[in-house]
């Protein structure tokens, strides 16, 4: 997948714009609220370094964070099915703008959708 996707300088760009729309576009402002006060440069790096791992690249995340546990390192924020939602809308916005294939596209939304949805249980 890391590879197929076009490896970490794609990732990047997908984060980069991943944050950009969500810090921007007014559709993703509940799910922009959790994130207030945090340095979103760091959240990006972090989601970076995560995506590399998850996709089946290098391990950034592990290397430099610990295992990712997302569930545990979510807890602090409320998070329910609105800013789910709108993380996901944001994701599929940045994955449109990236050079990645249509069809991976739908992979990595759906696998996304499943982590979304057990990060926003957390609270519902
Ligand atoms: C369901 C909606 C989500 C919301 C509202 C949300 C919100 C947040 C917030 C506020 C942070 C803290 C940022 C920081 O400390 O700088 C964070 C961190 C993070 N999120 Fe999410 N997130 C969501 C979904 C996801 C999904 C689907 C993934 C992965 C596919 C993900 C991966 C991460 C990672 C890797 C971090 C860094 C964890 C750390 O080291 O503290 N998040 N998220």
């Amino acid at each position: 997948m890391y590879q197929a996707l076009g490896g970490f300088p794609v990732i990047e760009a997908l984060v980069d714009d991943f944050y950009q729309i969500m810090s921007t576009d007014p559709a993703a402002r509940d799910c922009f609220a959790t994130h207030s006060g945090r340095d979103l440069r760091e959240s990006g790096e972090k989601l970076k370094a995560f995506l590399s791992g998850w996709t089946g690249g290098p391990q950034l995340y592990l290397e430099r964070y610990g295992h990712p546990r997302l569930r545990m390192r979510h807890m602090p924020f409320s998070i329910g099915s609105k800013e789910g939602e709108q993380w996901l809308y944001c994701m599929r916005l940045a994955l449109g703008r990236s050079p990645i294939e249509p069809g991976l596209q739908q992979e990595l939304l759906a696998s996304f959708a499943q982590v979304a949805a057990m990060l926003s249980g957390v609270r519902d």
